[in-house]
């Protein structure tokens, strides 16, 4: 993400192509689409595990295939876990990959609280149950102008909220990351305002596309991804999708987010995937996803407004953004 007040010397973040992905976009030109998301999978699965970084040396994760997912090339899993946003673990793209590498996250608890009957705190293996795990393809789009294609493993966020009987008050659910500054030394720079928070109204957290992901690539999420368990809105800017959850609240008003607190006049609650509507300091008509050479055009809600866009029809996506 980026942040204003940056020195003169910094550049956009969304301007910068690290050697390793310039270098992989080439492999990419040297490969069929279907090669590659092919051999990312089979990479995991396939015993080919000690070619990866340590962090991809991750327990597989069974799941069934979502039918409904993207068949647009994966994103190299290498790719994916080594170009990250987690400022919990440092502001650079390459950073968290390293610094998380001996973050513990089991045993995990999460708690759920607020304006529901079935409140508590779960070891996260008991709120996901492993037998109920889905593999989604979805695209995965920055605010920052760059976009990954992931598959994603885990469940939808709805059943867990079914489970937990929400009152009829509340109308958002509040998420927030591990505060631990020793576990998460970049806690201890305020770069933001810690824990990390997010939120969603309840009717986006119900949402059929909305996950609780605790896998990628058919193994556990490498925690630069957000172990053991993070959110994936695939509507929504990247940012939305908050890692290392460890409290969930129902609530009847709209939660603060972390990056509405940084800075309210660039990132809003909604934060939905517009081209039409520009960041203030660049167009989001555009986006470059990672492997790629050419920029590709945004599409509204991320490609998703079939499923999402009645949840938006008596707003004014200018003034929510
Ligand atoms: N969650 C926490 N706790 N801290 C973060 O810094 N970054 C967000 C989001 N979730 C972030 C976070 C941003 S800006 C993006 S784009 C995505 O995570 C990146 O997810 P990825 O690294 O798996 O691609």
């Amino acid at each position: 993400m980026l942040i204003k007040n940056l020195p003169t010397s910094h550049i956009n973040e969304n301007e910068v192509t690290p050697e390793r992905i310039f270098k992989s976009r080439r492999r990419f030109l040297n490969m069929s689409a279907a090669t590659i998301g092919g051999a990312a999978i089979s990479g995991i699965a396939g015993g080919l595990l000690t070619a990866l970084p340590s962090s991809a040396r991750a327990k597989a994760m069974a799941a069934r295939k979502w039918p409904h997912g993207t068949d647009e090339a994966l994103t190299q899993f290498e790719d994916a876990t080594s170009y990250n946003n987690f400022y919990e673990f440092g502001t650079s793209k390459e950073g968290p990959r390293f610094n998380a590498e001996n973050f513990v996250t089991s045993p995990w608890t999460v708690e759920i609280l607020g304006q529901a009957k079935n409140t508590g705190t779960f070891d996260v293996w008991d709120l996901i149950k492993k037998d109920q795990l889905q593999e989604r393809i979805y695209r995965h789009r920055c605010v920052e102008g760059w976009s990954m294609v992931i598959p994603w493993v885990g469940i939808q966020l709805a059943e867990i909220i079914k489970r937990m009987e929400p009152e009829a008050n509340a109308k958002y659910v509040a998420f927030q990351t591990l505060h631990d500054s020793e576990r998460m030394p970049g806690q201890k720079r305020s770069v933001l305002q810690w824990p990390y928070v997010e939120g969603l109204r309840l009717d986006e957290a119900m949402n059929p596309l909305t996950m609780l992901a605790v896998g990628m690539y058919g193994q556990e999420l490498p925690s630069q991804n957000g172990a053991p368990i993070r959110l994936v809105v695939p509507w929504k800017y990247g940012f939305k999708g908050i890692k290392s959850i460890v409290k969930i609240e129902f609530s009847s008003t709209q939660p603060p987010t972390s990056w509405n607190i940084s800075a309210p006049n660039e990132y809003g609650f909604y934060s939905n995937v517009n081209p039409n509507v520009s960041h203030p300091r660049w167009s989001q008509a555009k986006e470059r996803r990672i492997g790629e050479f050419l920029r590709r055009k945004t599409l509204m809600f991320n490609g998703y407004a079939d499923e999402v866009a009645n949840m938006y029809s008596d707003m004014d996506l200018e003034k929510f953004f």
